[in-house]
């Protein structure tokens, strides 16, 4: 099976179930050492990869402020779970986007993938036993966004989704997953520790690459991330920075330096 198909085929599923079952595929098929990475495929630039007809997409200003009310707390779970939703997609789209890359490349994103879709699982599980499902609820479509517009170059999406996006799930989930300490949603804060530690490899495996990268082109990682943030984000990035965390994930020191300097 040739790796490029199978994730375009998972990437465009709009059935979340169809979705994780070619995603597993994937995953046996690359432990089992039986993917085929030479074929080229077409690659294509995708605004919207596939998704069920809900939730419904909104603006993200438009989705209602979220408070520590019960319907409140769910929306946050709802929340997060489209957030895992994205990520089985951003995993998939780096795989099937980038074809000139070291099969170690393919291997770690399908290993990412396959967790994104045990976390998406894991939640989803959690709003069924709490009497709701994925699409209940509103999400903002902010999250493809950086996924569409990096979708030129590797090196721009190493930089800007795992060690931008999602570095910042390590920042903010200590405190969320108090809030899920302290209510009647205590399952959750077990979640977001398997989550957690699982978040923690996939900023490293992003790091590895963005690095590697560099090395190879001779550029230099510090000012080119840099660059990186100036042009698609256009702003500081917002601390407070978990540095436990990101040096965990393989942060360097003048990254965190860098990062705490801004
Ligand atoms: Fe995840």
């Amino acid at each position: 099976m040739n790796v490029f198909k199978l994730a375009y085929q998972a990437l465009m599923s709009p059935c979340v179930e169809e979705k994780i079952t070619f995603t597993h595929q994937l995953y046996d098929l690359s432990i089992n050492h039986r993917l085929n990475y030479q074929l080229q495929y077409p690659i294509h630039s995708i605004s919207d990869p596939g998704r069920p007809d809900r939730p419904n997409l909104v603006r993200f200003q438009s989705v209602p402020k979220r408070d520590k009310s019960n319907i409140g707390m769910i929306k946050t779970i709802h929340a997060i779970c489209h957030i895992e939703f994205n990520a089985i997609n951003l995993a998939l789209d780096g795989i099937y986007r980038f074809q000139k890359m070291a099969d170690k490349f393919y291997q770690n994103w399908i290993q990412v993938a396959f967790e994104e879709t045990q976390h998406f699982g894991l939640i989803n599980k959690y709003l069924n036993e709490l009497g709701y499902q994925y699409g209940d609820f509103d999400a903002h479509n902010g999250l493809w966004r950086m996924a569409h517009e990096t979708d030129y170059d590797v090196l721009a999406r190493m930089a800007l989704v795992p060690r931008v996006l999602e570095a910042r799930g390590l920042d903010v989930t200590p405190s969320i997953q108090k809030k899920f300490l302290n209510s009647d949603f205590q399952p959750m804060a077990d979640i977001l520790t398997v989550i957690f530690n699982d978040e923690i490899k996939h900023v490293k495996i992003g790091n590895y690459w963005f690095h590697t990268l560099c090395l190879e082109k001779k550029l230099d990682p510090l000012s080119t991330f840099d660059q990186f943030v100036k042009k698609h984000i256009g702003k500081q990035l917002h601390g407070p920075f978990n540095i436990e965390a990101r040096r965990l994930a393989d942060f360097s020191k003048t990254e965190l330096d860098y990062l705490q300097r801004h």
